[in-house]
């Protein structure tokens, strides 16, 4: 008899008892909370044959852009590609076995026809969805759920992932108002759904709303972050807001406390550690020794060579800490992960080595060789992953690198794009007083 799943997807080799623990395992994960990886080895236990079991197994190693991960993920595809019963199943398998040869785009294609056949597919969803956000694929993180939510009704078990990823969807593709209402749905329906709870922290940063960003993440705080392996993450958007106001005390706080407190050593989360201690230092503000224990942690990825992305913000620590053996490690490592194969080839040539040379320069305060080399990539900047949220801080950069080397001009246009975009953020209006001035100062 064939065994179904709670979406009603057939599932080869799983027993009842299994097919309980993965469904637990499925339910952990679309909330990035608790410990998806134990309940997918507890089914493993009791079903060795359980292909999904495998397929998920292998998502999990590979959706933390983690090269030391890889080995697991490999061992897992190989268990489930000699077990997948079904198309379904066997559409898993490619999509992993691309990611396994760093074709991100291919995977998340063949994730496309996966969900196209089974839109109740929330892992096929999920990892597309994941795989979208890290190669910068803006329209899919919307129309990747669009296409499968015509299935969907309140009431199937994982709706409220299938609106938070739309809301995370609508809010990259600047559609605010419609992300803001389905993210919030998304939190009443399930108040642990942590990508849901992120998606309208984006919207209320995008649209510079910090105090009722603020607001909304310490409403229930518990929810999000009790358990969660995304916690991090939307510790760094509270913080952003706070940056955005000026309490840089609050920043370091969050800095100190929730963000890099455990020392993580995980990329993601070292990302988000970078990426704040960098908008710091671009508001001037005194961090202290932080960017010297924060490139100690980075320096084990320092030749990882993996994902563009990550190693941008690695440089962030190695550049500001003198960290100069580690930062040249760092672009031989670029250099050679170009002449390899994959999608990483093109994030680091387009964009991830050019932006890592401007950190460089940045910090070396070759101003004039950071404006140069992030005008050039800021149009594709999108191709090399990330939100916008993120990739926002190479425009901080670049507008903090034209105000310091001197380009009064260009710094007085980026402000006015940014003010047009963000009339009320306080952040742009203290960039603009900065620029008057030094206009000013000049004349
Ligand atoms: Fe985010």
């Amino acid at each position: 008899m064939t065994v179904r799943d709670l979406q009603g997807l057939a599932v080869s080799g799983a027993s009842s008892r299994s097919l309980s623990h993965f469904e637990t395992a499925l339910s952990l994960f679309r909330c990035y909370r608790g410990d998806p990886l134990a309940e997918t080895d507890a089914a493993l236990a009791d079903s060795p044959g359980f292909a999904m079991a495998h397929v998920l197994r292998a998502y999990l190693h590979l959706l933390g852009t983690e090269s030391a991960a890889l080995p697991a993920a490999r061992a897992s595809y190989a268990r489930a590609a000699a077990l997948a019963g079904t198309e379904r199943e066997r559409g898993h398998v490619a999509a992993i076995g691309a990611l396994l040869d760093g074709h991100w785009h291919r995977a998340g294609h063949l994730l496309e026809d996966v969900a196209i056949d089974h839109p109740h597919d929330t892992l096929a969803l999920q990892a597309g969805h994941q795989i979208d956000f890290f190669c910068g694929h803006a329209r899919m993180l919307r129309d990747r759920i669009a296409r499968a939510l015509q299935a969907w009704r309140i009431g199937r078990p994982g709706y409220h992932a299938l609106l938070g990823m739309y809301a995370f969807g609508l809010e990259e593709n600047g559609d605010y108002a419609r992300a803001e209402a389905a993210g919030r749905q998304a939190v009443v329906l399930e108040p642990h759904d942590a990508w849901a709870q992120h998606a309208v922290a984006h919207v209320l940063e995008m649209q510079s709303r910090q105090r009722e960003g603020i607001a909304w993440m310490r409403a229930n705080c518990t929810a999000w972050t009790a358990d969660s392996f995304f916690q991090i993450h939307n510790w760094w958007h509270l913080a952003l807001y706070h940056l955005e106001l000026g309490e840089y005390e609050q920043v370091l706080e969050l800095y100190d406390g929730p963000i890099a407190g455990d020392q993580s050593a995980l990329a993601l989360d070292l990302i988000d550690a970078s990426a704040l201690l960098w908008r710091l230092q671009l508001q001037e503000v005194d961090v202290g020794n932080r960017w010297e224990v924060l490139a100690a942690r980075w320096e084990p990825l320092a030749e990882a060579g993996h994902y563009a992305f990550n190693d941008v913000h690695a440089m962030m620590a190695f550049a500001s800490a003198g960290h100069v053996d580690a930062a040249q490690r760092l672009l031989a490592a670029q250099q050679r992960a170009r002449q390899g194969d994959g999608d990483n080839v093109r994030f680091t040539a387009e964009v991830g080595q050019p932006v890592a040379l401007a950190i460089q320069a940045f910090v070396a305060r070759r101003y004039a060789e950071c404006v140069r080399l992030l005008r050039a990539v800021r149009p594709i900047a999108q191709r090399f992953g990330g939100s916008h949220a993120q990739r926002d801080l190479l425009d901080l950069t670049l507008i903090e690198a034209a105000l310091r080397g001197g380009q009064l001009a260009l710094a007085r246009a980026l402000c006015a794009e940014r003010l047009q975009l963000r009339p009320s953020s306080p952040l742009a209006r203290r960039l603009r007083t900065r620029v008057t001035t030094l206009t000013a100062e000049v004349a």
